[in-house]
């Protein structure tokens, strides 16, 4: 079905090595916790979603173990080079499958549908117009009592302080690029009921904190993977005319300023939610 809206956006942050660099930032911040909430069992068949530079991919390969079985789904080219760059440099090719393709139409044999596990997509759904239509997908990758688990931001609940001058303006100019690109900066929140639509039951929802304050060892690292985001969508924001590059390089600066200040601090988490598919 197609109305005019594309059902599968252009990435915003793209695949430069910048952008890549970010991406791998965000893993060493955000893998260890996001795997407890995986709760993952030795020989489970997992399917990534947007797998990235296929990091998570592989920690959850080495979660399941040798009777498991993983697979990655990336749509991008590069990434998924990268990916497999990054695994053979690891000795760790042999680990996970990684397949090119898009989420909205899985890459799957007609005897793997119904198969998996566990499906699982980690900051995907705020990059495609049409959300459910992955869920589906998911959801019919899945065997009945198997698990679908997504984790995903929403954009509202990002709190700087104290507050960097020029903050505002360019963190409402990135949150817009979302929706110029057809996508839903807030989807975090819809999780539990894209899954409840998608039919799953037993669903739960939690957050992954994804803060830190100055001193805590991880809060340079996450202050860079925060300038590196939005670095990265200034093309979007200027081109879309969401701001314009003076308040772009002073909104840059204030939050380098703050990333230095002796009590800055970031409140803000990732939304989980997991829901069963019925029998
Ligand atoms: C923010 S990254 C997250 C990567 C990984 N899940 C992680 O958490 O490290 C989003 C990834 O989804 C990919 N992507 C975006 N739209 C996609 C689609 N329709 N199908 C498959 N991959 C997609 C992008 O290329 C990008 O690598």
């Amino acid at each position: 079905m197609n109305d005019g809206v594309s059902e599968s956006s252009e990435y915003i942050h793209g695949s430069s090595p910048e952008e890549q660099h970010r991406l791998s930032l965000l893993n060493d911040i955000l893998n260890e916790s996001c795997l407890r909430e995986l709760n993952l069992q030795p020989g489970e068949k997992v399917l990534d979603l947007g797998s990235g530079l296929g990091q998570f991919t592989r920690l959850i390969a080495r979660t399941v173990g040798s009777n498991g079985h993983v697979v990655g789904i990336e749509r991008d080219r590069h990434q998924i080079l990268q990916a497999k760059r990054l695994a053979d440099s690891s000795e760790e090719s042999r680990l996970v499958e990684f397949r090119k393709g898009d989420a909205l139409e899985l890459p799957l044999s007609g005897s793997e549908w119904g198969t998996f596990d566990v499906a699982h997509a980690r900051f995907l759904l705020e990059h495609v117009p049409r959300p459910a239509l992955v869920i589906a997908q998911m959801v019919r990758s899945v065997r009945p009592g198997g698990r679908v688990i997504v984790f995903d931001d929403d954009h509202d609940d990002f709190r700087p302080w104290p507050e960097p001058p020029g903050f505002q303006a360019l963190w409402q100019a990135y949150v817009r690029s979302y929706d110029r690109l057809g996508s839903d900066p807030y989807v975090g929140r819809r999780l539990v009921s894209l899954l409840r639509d998608g039919g799953l039951t037993s669903i739960r929802n939690t957050c992954v904190f994804f803060g830190g304050c100055a001193g805590n060892e991880r809060f340079q690292a996450i202050a860079d993977n925060l300038i590196g985001a939005l670095e990265g969508a200034k093309d979007s924001m200027l081109s879309g005319e969401l701001l314009d590059e003076e308040s772009f390089r002073s909104g840059i600066e204030g939050l380098r300023s703050w990333k230095a200040h002796s009590s800055a601090a970031l409140w803000y988490s990732a939304c989980c939610a997991e829901g069963i598919v019925p029998h």
